[in-house]
């Protein structure tokens, strides 16, 4: 038996590698991407080497431009947001980390994969959903959900029994746990577990505090094509690149902190903390250019159906048929959505402050409050007015008459 493993390096799963070959008896392949966590992952390779992996089953990859071009980018066209707040920065990396492991089952003459969710999250749904769906007959194993390992001192002692290395700050109990990635960083447990209490300063990790923030502030225009940002400043930018230079910008000015009690899809509420400074910036951005270039009727539209596709993308239906039609009539409607925006990032706020493009609809003879020259006849908003209120009057004239 062969199993595919999401390895970090991490203690917990490296404790998983081990359980996979002595309690399960199979042969472990690692895989570790980085996604922009911003953590070396040459370490990973060594840990893995030391806990008795063949190097051709350790696979290490740089993911960052696909998860950004063909995940990231295509969620940001939608203005996603789950439940008003939250920008799914743990969500959308789910999907693109499951095909990487079943690709590699495949590749590898695997017959499993594995990772370390736990059985009480939305993460594990992610993984199994999106692999379920691009191989029906792979198989998953989740040690969270079968293991005894109930305790931290179980798994401490387990550590120690199998030879795994664990660091000095890992002995006592981990303040809370991290999933971070190019777009977001997200803490969650322990010291968070109470809604009531406020985040302690330490958790943040990828922002400063906006009341730290300088206190001049930072201008940065965004420069967009069909719906997805290509340039900073007027420089071409990859789509990883430019979401890095986002992150450093909107990190320094304090931008996209976010503490939120969320509904999980397995059914309770959870509280995390967030950070998605460049994706904060890019939604802002992503907003104000579709201001001037976006129908009404398109721009409405797409924003009815925003919260389905959020939804879809939290509960881990990135590969399904529904959240495709719906990637298919969001793309639609960017094909025009191009232009720069200029957004002023101050103390923890990210504001469009100027807008343009070639594709606009915005029209200043139409909308002036000077003489437009003709461009708009007043006189036609009576009959406009008229028209539309004449079912409100009718209503009107009948519940007086019933009230009479
Ligand atoms: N609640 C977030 C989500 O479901 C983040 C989950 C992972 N975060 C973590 N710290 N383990 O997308
Ligand atoms: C986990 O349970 O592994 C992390 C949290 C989540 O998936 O919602």
């Amino acid at each position: 038996k062969k199993v595919v493993l999401a390895y970090s390096g991490g203690l917990d799963t490296s404790i998983i590698l081990k359980w996979l070959a002595t309690e399960y008896g199979c042969e472990v392949v690692t895989f570790t991407a980085d996604l922009g966590q911003g953590e070396e992952l040459e370490p990973a390779r060594k840990k893995a080497e030391l806990l008795g992996i063949n190097p051709d089953s350790i696979y290490i990859e740089d993911l960052r431009e696909e998860f950004v071009r063909d995940f990231v980018f295509p969620m940001f066209r939608a203005n996603a947001v789950y439940e008003g707040l939250y920008l799914l920065g743990t969500s959308i990396a789910r999907p693109l980390i499951a095909k990487r492991l079943v690709e590699i089952a495949q590749a590898t003459g695997a017959d499993a994969i594995a990772h370390g969710a736990t059985g009480k999250g939305n993460d594990q749904v992610r993984f199994e959903l999106s692999a379920y769906a691009l191989d029906p007959s792979i198989r998953v194993i989740a040690p969270w959900r079968e293991w005894d390992l109930t305790s931290r001192t179980k798994l401490l002692q387990f550590a120690e029994e199998n030879q795994i290395p664990i660091a000095k700050d890992k002995r006592g109990e981990a303040p809370f746990s991290v999933d971070a990635n190019l777009l977001h960083t997200s803490s969650e447990g322990k010291v968070l577990e109470d809604p009531a209490e406020e985040a302690p300063a330490y958790v943040y990790q990828r922002t400063v505090a906006p009341e730290d923030a300088p206190d001049t502030p930072t201008y940065v225009e965004i420069g967009f094509e069909k719906g997805d940002a290509v340039s900073i400043d007027g420089e071409r930018l990859s789509p990883a690149a430019l979401l890095t230079r986002l992150n450093e910008l909107g990190g320094a000015n304090g931008v996209g902190r976010l503490d939120l009690v969320e509904n999980r899809f397995v059914g309770m509420k959870s509280r995390g903390v967030y950070e998605t400074p460049g994706g904060t910036v890019l939604l802002v951005a992503h907003r104000g250019i579709e201001q001037i270039t976006l129908d009404r009727g398109a721009g409405h539209l797409k924003d009815e159906l925003m919260p389905r596709y959020a939804e879809l993308i939290y509960n881990g239906f990135w590969f399904s048929p529904e959240r495709e039609m719906l990637q298919a009539l969001i793309d639609k409607s960017q094909e025009h959505v191009e232009g720069t925006v200029r957004v002023k990032l101050y103390k923890g706020s990210a504001d469009v402050v100027g807008r343009s493009s070639p594709a606009s609809l915005y029209s200043e003879s139409h909308v002036t409050f000077e003489d437009d020259a003709g461009a708009y006849d007043q006189k036609d908003a009576a009959g406009f007015i008229k028209i539309n209120a004449l079912r409100l009057k009718l209503l009107a004239a009948r519940n007086k008459r019933i009230a009479d």
